[in-house]
């Protein structure tokens, strides 16, 4: 008899956010006449901005032509949106990335589910906790953690690193050695922010130690404040020790059309092998790339015209976050997060836990969150709104909120 991997066994529950959506489905189902506002998933309201569009019609049109039709994308990604990349989200910051070191995909979770993959077993991961669960999920599935204590709801074999109220959410230098360190700033779900200092120190920390970091800045378009770095290939270095994700779902609203990016530097080495060239590999035997239609409007986020629509939309989510962290100060809640992120991360009252908050808040308010405990227990008492909203489904939230 064939076997199945074990490892999927460990897993407890559902991935968060299908629990999460079968709660409220389930919810809505016995109670049609409720309209439901939805804070809960990181899934953007606003529609593709004309630039893209305008792109993804071209391409499309392009496709139907023997002449400017488009089979296989190239092992790493099309040349032009590799170049728009290396140019305006490093080389113009001061950050020295090729092309060639970029490796586009169909989106930032499956690269932070399948990076672990170039990695041995028996490497030792350090996360956050509250954590973005792909990443500890997908260790799991691989068979690099040990066995999940649902009491601490923690896994033996991995080091967390608590992000509380009394380090402003931000991780401290683990206390054993880690070999793969998953940072994310922006964080998700905390909606916390490092300084270049800070992360500067995590740089000088793994190339001390011989870790690697896995850099997530998916969330990096929201940085509104001037000392928070936008990529970690800003600190002296990251080229040595860091690998960094992106999205273009949060920056661009693209989590229904998929694409993202993972940066390998060339001069990432384990010994002397160098991981670009195993993660070509893997993407070469496993992966066809983004389809041309997708990266020509990616290529579009870039354009003048994409930038400006783009910080538009980037700021009618922010100001919803405004309208969500004043909102929540005004009615008593204790809150963090939404000024650099799309997310804001709340106190649960009354000593409510997070799962009970999120019972109460969609029965009594009508307003679906996410439980900070679904992150990790130290998100347990917490619990994290999304700022992706429509503006109007924002202020209505907020004010049954309020009314509560
Ligand atoms: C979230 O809600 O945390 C995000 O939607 C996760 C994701 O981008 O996959």
């Amino acid at each position: 008899m064939y076997k199945v991997n074990e490892n999927y066994l460990k897993l407890p529950g559902s991935y968060l956010f299908s629990t999460i959506g079968k709660k409220v489905a389930a919810y809505s189902a016995e109670h049609p006449e409720k309209t439901i506002i939805r804070l809960g998933i990181g899934d953007v309201t606003q529609p593709l901005a004309p630039a893209i569009i305008e792109a993804l019609h071209k391409a499309v049109d392009e496709m139907g032509h023997a002449e400017t039709f488009h089979g296989y994308a190239p092992d790493l990604g099309y040349e032009f949106l590799r170049n728009a990349i290396a140019k305006n989200d490093y080389q113009d910051r001061g950050a020295d990335i090729q092309p060639d070191e970029i490796f586009v995909s169909d989106g930032a979770k499956c690269d932070s589910g399948n990076i672990q993959e170039i990695f041995g077993l028996d490497n030792k991961i350090a996360v956050c906790d509250p954590v973005y669960p792909v990443y500890v999920d997908t260790n799991v599935m691989a068979g690099r953690t040990g066995t999940y204590d649902p009491k601490t709801e923690m896994w033996s074999n991995v080091i967390y690193m608590p992000c509380t109220a009394d380090n402003g959410f931000a991780p401290e230098l683990p206390k054993e050695t880690p070999d793969i360190i998953y940072l994310c700033f922006p964080n998700n779900p905390t909606g916390s922010t490092i300084t270049k200092d800070q992360l500067q120190v995590w740089v000088d920390y793994a190339n001390k130690v011989g870790a690697v970091i896995i850099y997530d800045a998916a969330y990096e378009a929201y940085i509104s404040e001037e000392n928070v770095p936008h990529s970690i290939y800003e600190c002296e270095g990251a080229k040595t020790c860091a690998i960094e994700l992106h999205s273009f779902s949060k920056n661009a609203g693209f989590t229904g059309v998929r694409l993202g990016y993972t940066v390998i530097p060339k001069e990432l080495k384990c010994g002397d092998v160098s991981l670009h060239a195993l993660w070509a590999r893997r993407h070469g035997t496993k992966y066809n790339g983004a389809p041309y239609i997708v990266q020509r409007a990616g290529e579009a986020v870039y354009s003048e015209a994409g930038k400006a629509q783009l910080k538009e939309q980037v700021g009618y989510y922010m100001n919803n976050a405004k309208t969500i962290l004043k909102g929540l100060q005004d009615a008593g809640y204790t809150v963090s997060g939404g000024v650099n992120a799309p997310y804001i991360w709340l106190k649960t009252p009354d000593k409510m836990n997070s799962w009970e908050f999120f019972d109460y808040l969609l029965e009594n308010a009508g307003v679906v969150g996410t439980p900070g405990s679904g992150f990790g227990p130290s998100g347990e008492g917490y619990f994290r709104l999304t700022a992706f909203g429509s503006y109007e489904n924002t202020v209505k939230a907020l004010e049954r909120i309020k009314a509560l």
